[in-house]
């Protein structure tokens, strides 16, 4: 039983950190590019995400993302997040956004529009979101290294850091591999985060904190299955950023056997988020209540979870400090 009603989780300014743009879209919204790009849909598109493994689900978001073709599109698909975010009360969000999903727009045209997307939506009232272009897992060291390359010369404000994502099991360990444009990324100031701990085991938390150098861990949680490296998460105060349902339709049965109980009491920092909420048929508010109700959390849990994401953010300290006030302020001191 929950202590916590839907509106006041509503009510609480919140930050999302793990949050995928290729996750977001409507079935509505599929539909009418489907019909434009004259394309039919694998299945009916408002069961499109019935993949019951992470290669088939990546492959349904590639058919989708392939269906965006223009600057503007890829634009009003940023600004459909934005709308739907700041409907949740997330004032603030980093958008892992995956290149290689996109096949019909360049990496410039994809970013340029999310970026465009993301600056009108905060100018009409909506909140701050950030992208962070994101690797796959099977491309090689040198794409690797152009992205951060591209990224660097680009100059986009929006962009604040470095993601890895796609399916850890099927392309064996990578950690070397990526960690020299991991090197390129700290040395130009960007964030650092990877998935790791979901298709792959607690191995793949321990490379990303060794070989990548991140402070966030995407999934992360099966570090739970190994105590030397659960320590290595607490002693180098790594943030996992967690999605409990996305968790629970690939790796777990239930929440019951979710180890999020165990990471809580072993006091790992860890953050609360949607992976890919329209895929899933989820909101970050139905998430919280989700944990609020099995953790038996209270406000005063809730707002705990919600300093630990702006800590983890990416962004500026100033701009930190701007998001624990309007924080403070809501919910009292
Ligand atoms: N891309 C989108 N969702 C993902 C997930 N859950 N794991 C890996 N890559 C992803
Ligand atoms: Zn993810």
């Amino acid at each position: 039983m929950t202590l916590l009603s839907a509106e006041r989780v509503r009510a609480v300014p919140k930050v999302e950190l793990h949050i995928h743009l290729e996750g977001t879209f409507r079935p509505a919204r599929v539909a009418e590019l489907a019909a434009i790009a004259g394309e039919e849909p694998p299945r009916p598109v408002d069961r499109l995400f019935e993949a019951d493994n992470l290669a088939d689900f990546l492959e349904t978001l590639d058919w989708v993302c392939g269906l965006v073709r223009d600057g503007p599109t890829a634009e009003q698909v940023a600004y459909d997040f934005a709308a739907y975010a700041h409907n949740q009360g997330i004032v603030y969000a980093e958008v892992i956004v995956n290149p290689t999903h996109w096949s019909g727009l360049s990496t410039a045209g994809l970013f340029t529009a999310c970026a465009r997307g993301f600056d009108r939506a905060q100018a009409a009232g909506l909140g701050d979101y950030r992208l962070l272009p994101s690797i796959l897992r099977q491309q090689t060291e040198q794409e690797a290294r152009e992205l951060v390359e591209w990224i660097e010369g680009a100059g986009l404000d929006r962009i604040i850091g470095l993601s890895i994502d796609g399916n850890e099991e099927a392309a064996g360990r990578t950690g070397p591999r990526f960690a020299p444009a991991y090197a390129d990324a700290a040395r130009i100031g960007l964030g650092r985060t990877a998935h790791a701990g979901e298709s792959s085991g607690a191995e793949g938390v321990r490379d990303a904190i060794e070989l990548l150098g991140v402070s966030r861990i995407d999934h992360g949680v099966r570090c739970a299955e190994d105590p030397a490296v659960l320590a290595m998460v607490l002693d180098n105060s790594i943030t996992l950023n967690v999605c409990p349902t996305s968790n629970c339709t690939l790796l777990y049965s239930s929440l019951d056997d979710h180890p999020i109980r165990d990471l809580d009491a072993a006091g790992v920092r860890y953050t609360i988020n949607t992976d890919d909420p329209e895929t899933l048929g989820i909101t970050l508010c139905s998430e919280l209540m989700l944990v609020s109700s099995h953790l038996d959390w209270g406000m005063a849990d809730l707002v705990a979870a919600q300093h630990r994401a702006i800590d983890a953010a990416f962004c500026s300290d100033e701009d930190r400090a701007v998001l624990r006030a309007l924080l403070d302020q809501t919910v009292g001191t």
